[in-house]
């Protein structure tokens, strides 16, 4: 087998077999297929698209590239949930306590920020002493003791889409449906659980722009869980304004931790509630959607959820005491009010400059070594379609450094306004199984 008439092949928009997509994903892993043949088929890819069975057969390339997770040993049912990324989404912080808080088991693997997103593990090293490294012995006994886990990858899962993944940032290949498809899904494949929810982002915060598009990743992203037999479903949720109104580690953890004290801000405890029951009901937890909704209500309502987000804290080795006192997460020095200066209606909040303007107060990560600032971020205070008038406070933002009203202005710039009556987004746009 040649690589370049599998190039010329798919150019001329002919599906790969599966010995070829072996072939090319085997060849890059190991160094005997250069960048720059992967990089032409990678845009062949991206213009003449992969059917499904490539889409399955490159996911699989993938998965057996590197190591996978083995849960046989994890009694229960085993779940897990992915998002495509956004601003403000720190649902896993509220979620996998409030689910494993059900009766189901949740190992979970998570990653670092990614561009103008957050991730999961910088947020929870927002937290004193937790831990994100456990062995595999360590990490299954939690999720029996326990029902959940959260750890950084320690395994060399999908060697394969690590490379590839670097070598499309670099190529102007990433915004392809079946390449986004397989990479997520490799790694959600080689983490083992049975029952994966995916929430995909779209809006002006997010990889997909437009309903059309998160609906095909969806799909596809569907169909590939369920060839490896795992029962998936996948949200389409809104990211045209950040999630919540926390934006930044700390400020993300107290959201999640109000949220399941039963405070949250309404767009983020709804997210939060949809995503658990889609849990519940495919893992047969409960049998509609709305005898899970009643369950996950009550587990907040009775404790149970934030006892188990503190059970799960302390088993990582974080001092939880500041569930009971949020000073003691890293705080920022200064603290500024911003204002809307106008009277109308909020129209937009440019989720991926919020994102954007976190990232220059130093709360993301700018390169692999940069150092991120847990404690600064802001807070979306009016979202769209809220009335405000001159005084109302739109936004709040926390800096380590003092701020020029300049940079308090490029603030309020994210926002625009309307006279006119707004709709306010709908989050739920749609669901695909
Ligand atoms: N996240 C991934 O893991 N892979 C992609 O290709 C895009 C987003």
């Amino acid at each position: 087998m040649r690589m370049v008439d599998l190039i010329i092949k798919k150019r001329e928009n002919k599906p790969l077999n599966e010995k070829e997509i072996n072939f090319f994903i085997q060849g890059y892993t190991n160094g005997e297929v250069p960048d720059y043949q992967i990089s032409s088929l990678l845009m062949a890819i991206c213009f003449q698209g992969m059917n499904e069975d490539e889409r399955y057969y490159l996911t699989k390339a993938m998965v057996e590239s590197g190591e996978t997770l083995d849960l046989t040993n994890v009694l229960g049912k085993t779940v897990d949930k992915h998002s495509t990324g956004g601003v403000g989404d720190k649902t896993t912080l509220a979620l996998a306590p409030l689910i494993a808080s059900c009766n189901v088991k949740l190992a979970k693997m998570s990653g670092r920020g990614l561009g103008h997103t957050g991730g999961t593990l910088d947020k929870l090293e927002a937290i004193s002493g937790f831990n994100i490294e456990l062995s595999d012995e360590e990490f299954i006994k939690q999720v029996n003791d326990l029902g959940i886990a959260i750890i950084g990858q320690t395994k060399d899962m999908c060697p394969a889409d690590k490379k590839l993944y670097a070598l499309r940032d670099v190529t102007g290949t990433v915004e392809s449906i079946p390449l986004i498809a397989s990479s997520i899904m490799s790694k959600k494949i080689a983490a083992g659980a049975k029952t994966i929810v995916l929430d995909v982002k779209v809006g002006s915060g997010a990889f997909m722009k437009d309903l059309a598009s998160a609906r095909k990743l969806s799909l596809a992203m569907v169909d590939i869980g369920k060839r490896f037999k795992r029962n998936v479903s996948a949200l389409i949720t809104n990211m045209d304004e950040p999630l919540g109104e926390a934006v930044g580690n700390s400020l993300e953890v107290i959201e999640a931790i109000e949220t399941l004290k039963g405070r949250g801000p309404k767009d983020f405890t709804e997210l939060v509630l949809n995503l658990g029951a889609h849990i519940l009901v495919n893992a047969k937890e409960a049998e509609t959607l709305n005898e899970a909704m009643g369950i996950l209500k009550n587990q907040i309502d009775n404790k149970q959820a934030l006892a188990k987000f503190k059970e799960f804290i302390k088993a990582q080795g974080g001092d939880f005491s500041f569930i009971d006192d949020y000073a003691k997460l890293p705080q920022a020095k200064y603290h500024y009010l911003v204002k809307a200066n106008t009277k109308g209606y909020v129209k937009a909040i440019n989720a991926l400059d919020v994102g954007n303007y976190c990232m220059k107060l130093g709360a993301g990560r700018q390169t692999k070594d940069s150092i991120i600032d847990l404690a600064v971020g802001v807070k979306i205070k009016r979202k769209i379609g809220d009335a405000v008038d001159h005084d109302t406070v739109i936004g709040e933002i926390y800096s380590n450094q003092e701020l020029p009203e300049i940079r308090i202005n490029e603030f309020r710039q994210i926002f625009s306004f309307s006279a006119e009556l707004v709709e306010r987004r709908q989050l739920i746009l749609d669901i695909v199984k």
